[in-house]
């Protein structure tokens, strides 16, 4: 069921939004060799507990910490813990919010150091399938109208796009109805209306498209080793277009 959401709604999202933007910033700042993946939680949950949101992530079906952490060939679900980063690396990192039982929910994937040239542009590319993504959220567009720019921008890169793992509507729940693929033929599946707030998510690999989940159960890999990378924003489709949430 497809939950539309009222400006009321969407101005407690948007101080969930603006919560997960400032964590975003917060770990984008941190970011750097030597750092371990605890530390960057520690930061976030010391921010969240200063803007009284909650961590979403923490203890939803069983997550054990507030935010992921996904190095290299990790494609998401990444535990953060004792690794340390290192020159070269990169890291995606997904923040949830929960700000009066409204949630929001963004990621950024980053540099270490330098990294190699394929890195440098996945990450590019993959933040363009993003870009291309919000900008289909418009209410003359469907659903799939944002799968399909997603893919292209990856595919055209000579990226694959990640299949298992999609997008989703947000709301009172981190996970609600309609599912966002990041791939699919154009002009499928519901019209975007007003009202309907939308986490979007392009993960892409450099490899193949095909995942595994580590003996962790949580941090999903691809199957191939390749790097993978992610970025997500959580968009309101208004009457004027989309309105990006999580954007500082
Ligand atoms: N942004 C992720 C998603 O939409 C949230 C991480 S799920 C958690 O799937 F279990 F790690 F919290
Ligand atoms: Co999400």
């Amino acid at each position: 069921m497809i939950i539309l959401k009222s400006e009321r709604e969407i101005a407690i999202m948007r101080e969930a939004g603006k919560i997960v933007a400032l964590a975003i910033a917060e770990v984008t700042r941190a970011v750097r060799p030597g750092i371990s993946t605890g530390e960057l939680n520690a930061l976030v949950e010391n921010l969240m507990a200063k803007q009284k949101a909650r961590p979403a992530f923490k203890g939803y079906h069983g997550y054990p910490a507030s935010i992921c952490t996904s190095i290299n060939e990790e494609i998401v679900h990444g535990i953060p813990g004792l690794k340390v980063l290192k020159e070269g690396d990169i890291i995606s990192i997904d923040i949830g919010a929960e700000i009066n039982g409204y949630f929001a929910d963004a990621a950024v994937t980053l540099a270490v150091g330098d990294i190699d040239p394929v890195s440098r542009r996945l990450l590019e590319t993959t933040a363009q399938c993003l870009e291309a993504g919000i900008r289909q959220c418009t209410k003359d567009k469907r659903l799939s109208d944002i799968s399909h720019a997603i893919q292209s921008v990856a595919e055209s890169n000579g990226y694959s796009v990640v299949r298992e793992y999609v997008g989703h509507g947000i709301g009172r729940a981190m996970h609600e109805d309609p599912q966002v693929p990041n791939f699919g033929k154009p002009g499928r599946g519901i019209k975007l209306s007003p009202g309907l707030v939308l986490a979007i998510e392009p993960m892409v690999n450099v490899g193949r498209f095909d995942t595994a989940v580590l003996d962790d159960n949580w941090t999903v890999v691809t199957k191939d080793g390749s790097r993978s990378a992610h970025f997500e924003h959580t968009v309101a489709i208004t009457e004027r277009g989309p309105e990006i949430l999580t954007r500082c």
